[in-house]
């Protein structure tokens, strides 16, 4: 399937981005071609395909047009990934969220709609655009309001990729991730996510901190799910005629302590986490419909949340016995 077929990952030394290039070329693309700053991504993640004559990194970033226009040169299909995630960190610094995930994105979209060889492009979305709606469960279409800086930029994404599609006739598909997990996924990270947190508390046999009381639910989504949501939104839509935006998730809720229990389980270990209050402009719950993924794109998540658990505690034993 991946056979004569080049692609683009933009932010492919980050979590998401690296897992994709590994399926890649583990599965026959004849190029696979990174654009990543290393801001937030990790040259280790790389080091394992810098060998491989059918990749390429080209450490640059995306807020440079004519690094974008490069980057996409000869390319068919672009998974764009870069972006500076996390809500506290958007918090903290807005500017530099708006210049990466507006500036850099739409850098990209220009250097993507320019190019004679592209095929598709996808980009990382998020769950973070239904924003204050308490709907459940989300469904494309029915957004609220933003709830912080780094919800607006991605919304924005979803309304220049719009824009695109009815201005220049330059289809894209976002997808709407909704807290993905798995290997390579940092935990040593400022802005760490809640499952890495998780994972690192219970391999060092310490309580972790749940913010509010740990009813709070969401959609945890396995990253091999949404690898397979980027290659066949990349590969299964050549008649695509407008801009479409997508849930990828599982459509399964986990409560935190639901979370704590299933890693604690994972690992073997026996302790009550830690309460602290409730951070501003965390949602309660969320919870995907993945109805339009399973339409649009033939999307089927084949991962549950404990099977994604499993695999992801295994890595982090591995890697941790050698240092993250
Ligand atoms: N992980 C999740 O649960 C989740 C949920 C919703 C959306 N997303 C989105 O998915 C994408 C991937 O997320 P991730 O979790 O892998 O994050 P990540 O931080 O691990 O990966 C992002 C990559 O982009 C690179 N990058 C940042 N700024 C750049 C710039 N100016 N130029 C070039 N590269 C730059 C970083 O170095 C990093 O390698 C992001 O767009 C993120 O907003 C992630």
């Amino acid at each position: 399937m991946l056979i004569n077929k080049s692609f683009l990952i933009t932010g492919g030394a980050g979590f998401i981005g690296s897992n994709l290039v590994e399926y890649l070329l583990e599965n026959g693309a004849s190029e696979v071609r990174v654009l990543d700053n290393l801001s937030n991504g990790y040259r280790e993640n790389i080091e394992p395909f810098i060998n491989d004559a059918r990749f390429e990194f080209i450490e640059g970033d995306i807020r440079d047009l004519n690094t974008c226009k490069k980057a996409v040169e000869g390319i068919e299909y672009i998974s764009h990934q870069a972006a500076l995630g996390s809500v506290p960190r958007s918090v903290k610094d807005p500017i530099i969220s708006n210049e990466v995930n507006i500036t850099g994105f739409l850098n990209m979209l220009v250097a993507a709609k320019e190019s004679p060889s592209l095929k598709r492009m996808v980009y990382a979305a998020s769950s973070s655009s239904f924003g204050d709606s308490a709907k459940l469960p989300k469904v494309e279409g029915e957004e609220g309001k933003p709830l912080s800086p780094y919800a607006v930029t991605k919304w924005v994404n979803e309304l220049y990729g719009d824009v695109f599609s009815k201005v220049y006739g330059f289809h894209t598909i976002g997808l709407r991730y909704f807290n993905v997990f798995g290997p390579k996924q940092n935990p040593n990270n400022p802005y760490a996510a809640v499952i890495p947190l998780f994972m690192k508390a219970a391999m060092e046999k310490k309580a972790p901190i749940i913010n509010g009381d740990g009813s709070y639910s969401r959609d945890f989504t396995f990253v091999q799910n949404a690898i397979q949501a980027n290659v066949k939104a990349m590969l299964a839509t050549p008649d695509l005629d407008k801009h479409e935006v997508i849930n990828i998730a599982v459509g399964e809720r986990t409560t935190l302590i639901q979370l704590w229990d299933a890693i604690a389980a994972a690992a073997g270990v026996n302790i009550q986490p830690e309460f602290s209050p409730n951070r501003p402009g965390d949602i309660p719950h969320s919870l995907a419909s993945i109805d339009k993924a399973r339409a649009l794109i033939g999307y089927d998540p084949k991962y549950t949340v404990r099977e994604g658990i499993g695999i992801t505690y295994e890595w982090f034993e591995r890697k941790f016995s050698v240092g993250v």
